[in-house]
């Protein structure tokens, strides 16, 4: 048999070569599909190309976890909820812009060689139930210009995702890319409760994980980070997390003069009988949170419009011949707040008694 020439050989490697890139493509073609992440991480990567577009910052490189807390960013023409719609919470809205949106978005201002202008990379919301954390935070949201990851920490746990200690350091890269950023953790006392022994092993290096990422933060005063979190169990949070948030606000359940100013702006709209006696409702309304006056005025709202259906219906007329334009509903009345127990439930008061009883006045 003749020897090989050198040709053969050099088409042999050239047929070795093709056969593994053929190969390599094939198995990474069924691993690709059968990792029952594809359609999740598929979806991740078009959302976060979504949202770096709407960021104006397209060609940003983002690792798969990155991408996966982008899905988190919501962005203020997202959001209904304005500083304006709050009410009685003036001095905190005030102390919030000072002490989040500014530090964010004039970091001149907050720097001194001293390094005692430094801001606060932690700030916390906490009160009782229904008297407008959440609302608050929206509304920075809206208003600081500044990226908004609304962080979920389902998004931490997914198992589909494992790896959670990746998925956490992802918050703080992905944050450190599109700064300057709030992180905002509601209900934040679920996620960075006191750890226990009985906590699951990932729970805990989870939690390890975000706070020596946080420290990060607090060391570094060129980062435009602020973690922002809201609880109405303060007390069950970490001390080493509460330690991380010197800045906390408490917003406690209105007192008069706040419940005046939280239903004028929830009657603003609203047609009013002439004289409608305010000082009797804010006196009647004493323990009241913001969700329970919000749920009295729309109880309230619902009985002139009940009465306008029951003579419609009694006079024998079909409400769906009705012009909308001549649709003619009397005013709210005083007494419609007070409509005797059984025909329409009366607000459940919060029982839950504030944790933390500061007034504005006392916030550091
Ligand atoms: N100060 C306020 N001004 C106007 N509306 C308010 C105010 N506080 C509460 N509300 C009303 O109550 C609703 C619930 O408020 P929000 O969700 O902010 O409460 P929260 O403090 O986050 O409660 P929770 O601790 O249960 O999460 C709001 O959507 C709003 O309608
Ligand atoms: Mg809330």
């Amino acid at each position: 048999m003749p020897p090989p020439t050198a040709k053969k050989y050099a088409f042999d490697v050239v047929v070795f070569a093709i056969s593994q890139v053929a190969l390599y493509y094939a198995v990474k073609y069924v691993l690709n599909s059968l990792d029952p992440m594809r359609d999740k991480k598929k979806e991740a990567k078009a959302r976060s190309e979504q949202v770096l577009g709407k960021l104006g910052r397209k060609n940003m490189k983002l690792n798969e976890y990155e991408e996966a807390i982008l899905g988190e960013i919501i962005f203020p023409e997202e959001i209904s909820v304005s500083f304006k719609q709050i009410g009685g919470l003036d001095p905190i809205i005030q102390s919030l812009k000072e002490s989040v949106i500014y530090p964010l978005t004039h970091p001149h201002l907050f720097t001194s060689p001293s390094g005692l202008l430094g801001v606060s990379k932690g700030v916390l919301l906490h009160g009782p139930p229904g008297c407008g954390k959440t609302m608050l935070a929206k509304a920075l949201a809206r208003e600081s210009k500044a990226t908004f990851i609304n962080l979920h920490v389902s998004t931490l746990t997914d198992k589909w995702f494992g790896e959670s200690n990746k998925l956490v350091s992802a918050v703080f890269s992905a944050a450190k890319k599109l700064e300057p950023c709030i992180i905002f953790i509601d209900e934040i006392d679920a996620f960075l409760r006191e750890r226990r022994s009985s906590d699951h092993e990932v729970t805990g290096m989870m939690k390890a994980e975000f706070m020596s990422l946080w420290d990060g933060l607090t060391t570094n005063d060129n980062l435009r980070i602020i973690v922002l979190g809201a609880t109405n169990r303060p007390n069950d949070i970490d001390y080493a997390i509460l330690r991380r948030m010197p800045k906390r606000f408490a917003i406690s359940l209105p007192n008069k003069e706040q419940r005046r100013s939280i239903l004028d702006i929830m009657l603003k709209n609203q047609r009013l009988e002439e004289n409608f006696d305010f000082d009797t409702l804010v006196a009647k309304t004493d323990k009241f949170s913001g969700s329970d006056l919000k749920e009295a005025c729309r109880n309230a709202a619902m009985i002139p419009v009940r009465e306008y259906m029951r003579s419609h219906s009694t006079s024998g007329g079909d409400l769906a011949d009705v012009d909308p334009a001549k649709v003619d509903i009397r005013p709210l009345k005083l007494s419609d707040f007070f409509v005797p127990e059984g025909d329409i439930v009366q607000p459940t008061k919060s029982t839950v008694t504030p944790t933390v009883e500061v007034e504005p006045e006392q916030l550091d």
